[in-house]
């Protein structure tokens, strides 16, 4: 493969070249605007409200406690040790592991590819909220008005009503991303991330002021604990931590590798850890407390408003907004929450997919840019932009979640755990300048604890998905755009993996200077350097 063949040329250079986040607190922000998405706002709310309400709340903090916080542990320690996206952090970690990187990617690109799409909804419906446009029927509107969503079919029927918001988003963070890593993610992080917090609070206190608020807490928070007992709920608590905190599909590996080789990365890890969850409760609390009103205003049960994840956003939502005082201030402030958070996501996803281009091509930022986002770009406005857009984005979020993230993430950590027994070296690099320290605990819980969760969470879903057909879909469907797609993905990563590197890419090992850590002044990451090749 010509691997390991200019392992003496300079990784300083290489290192420098990359770019890379201006101080720490540009990358807390940037890593927090990755993990807070599309998947607190509109997710979190109803899988928690599914599974038990408060009780919800144990199995998720033990699964993140357990698999959340030491795997994002992990992950950053894999990026900052090894100065590199996720294909070139596992193949500096041995050659072999490649492959885990790109499959990783694989997932960022399809990811990204239906993530834009949803933020093309919420975008459009920022504007709808202003007349409430969905009128006396938000579901109808939803998938009738809006989507056109017919058959279930292939077809070229192309709705112009999502087709110009999918369009803009893309330009939009095409934009952002050809910027650079600091003057276009780390702008738009310390942008966006202030705003989305103020926006939120205002958010939900507006929800917290209507009145039956709280009815729909009492709904949330009423500890169902027969719900402690049923293997799926904590099947659903594991698969949120990691789905939310942006972890097991390479974005912390890659937002690490931007960040100064001095920085505590354990701190920043729990800052950004409990920062998410945080945000999360607010969404439950604002969203339910929305639905409270709402339940109140028509004489029926809280259960009987909530809906499932795109339901709960789209439809119950417009519903809230045509009945609530104010309503029009609460639809911007909900959609155009859901778009700043959705954005500062995928700009984080989609960097995954470029970094690792230039990493393996030593292209320039702006062509990576282009070759990654014009066919994720065409993609995206080909499969959902069209009447039949619907369905395929449900089966693909569903697969690629319990199946592409949550699989590669379980071999990651077996693989770095037992098979490279990397742990001790990882954990001794977090403990250079982080605290507290990861010594044993870590250790037990990276490499035993959250795999054996992940296992059987991952045998939970593969029994239901089994047994029944995923919301009734036809087989084509969901063998098409779900199995398929979810096996292609590490089969192609493999492949992409035994490409060689180009002339004088450091692989097997760290860079010189990131293990130790060099004393202080010696190397940065050069962070503006980027923007001028
Ligand atoms: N972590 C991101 C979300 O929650 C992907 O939506």
């Amino acid at each position: 493969m010509g691997a390991t063949a200019g392992q003496s040329a300079q990784p300083q250079d290489q290192d420098s070249r990359r770019g890379g986040f201006s101080s720490r607190k540009v990358f807390i922000l940037a890593a927090i605007g990755s993990a807070v998405g599309l998947g607190n706002i509109w997710r979190f709310p109803y899988v928690a409200y599914e599974n038990g309400g408060g009780a919800f709340l144990l199995p998720y903090l033990v699964a993140l406690l357990t698999a959340g916080i030491p795997f994002l542990l992990l992950d950053y320690a894999l990026g900052h040790r090894h100065r590199g996206s996720a294909p070139l952090s596992f193949a500096r970690l041995r050659r072999g592991a490649e492959g885990l990187g790109w499959w990783q990617v694989g997932i960022c690109f399809v990811i990204a590819v239906y993530y834009a799409a949803v933020i093309a909804w919420a975008l459009r419906y920022t504007f709808f909220s202003l007349d409430e446009a969905w009128g006396a029927d938000p579901e109808g509107f939803f998938f009738g008005e809006f989507l056109q969503a017919g058959d279930i079919a292939v077809t070229t029927d192309v709705v112009p009503g999502v087709l110009v918001p999918l369009a803009i988003v893309w330009v939009a963070v095409l934009a952002i991303m050809a910027l650079g890593v600091q003057r276009g993610i780390g702008t738009v992080s310390l942008v966006f991330i202030p705003l989305l917090v103020v926006a939120f609070i205002a958010l939900v206190v507006q929800a917290l002021l209507l009145p039956g608020a709280g009815t729909g807490l009492d709904a949330l928070f009423t500890p169902d604990w027969s719900a402690l007992a049923s293997a799926p709920v904590w099947a659903a608590a594991y698969g949120q931590i990691f789905f939310s905190l942006s972890i097991g599909f390479g974005v912390m590996i890659t937002y690490a590798s931007y960040v100064d080789r001095r920085e505590d990365m354990t701190g920043s890890g729990l800052v950004v850890g409990f920062s998410n969850s945080g945000f999360e409760l607010l969404a439950g609390i604002g969203v339910f407390a929305a639905l409270g009103f709402m339940a109140q205003a028509n004489g029926v049960a809280v259960d009987e408003v909530a809906g499932d994840g795109i339901g709960l956003a789209f439809v119950a939502f417009p519903a809230i907004i045509s009945e609530a005082p104010g309503g029009g201030l609460l639809g911007v402030l909900f959609f155009g929450c859901l778009v700043i958070a959705g954005i500062t996501s995928l700009v984080s996803v989609i960097e995954v997919v470029i970094s690792a281009v230039r990493d393996k091509l030593d292209t320039s930022r702006v062509t990576a840019t282009l070759v990654v986002g014009v066919p994720a770009a065409v993609l995206s406005l080909v499969l959902f932009s069209t009447t039949s857009g619907v369905y395929v984005l449900d089966v693909v979020d569903r697969f690629v979640n319990q199946y592409g993230i949550l699989v590669v993430a379980l071999l990651s950590m077996l693989a770095v755990s037992w098979a490279l027994r990397a742990l001790p070296v990882l954990g001794g690099h977090l403990n250079v300048h982080g605290r507290p320290r990861m010594g044993t605990g870590w250790r037990v819980l990276t490499s035993v604890v959250a795999p054996a969760g992940l296992a059987v969470v991952l045998v939970l879903s593969l029994r239901e998905d089994l047994a029944a057909a995923y919301e009734g879909y036809p087989t084509w469907l969901l063998v098409g755009f779900g199995w398929v797609l979810v096996v292609a993905l590490p089969v192609v990563g493999f492949l992409v993996a035994r490409l060689p590197w180009r002339d004088g890419t450091h692989l097997e090992g760290p860079p010189p200077g990131s293990d130790p850590a060099p004393p202080a002044g010696a190397v940065t990451t050069g962070h503006d350097a980027e923007g001028t090749r």
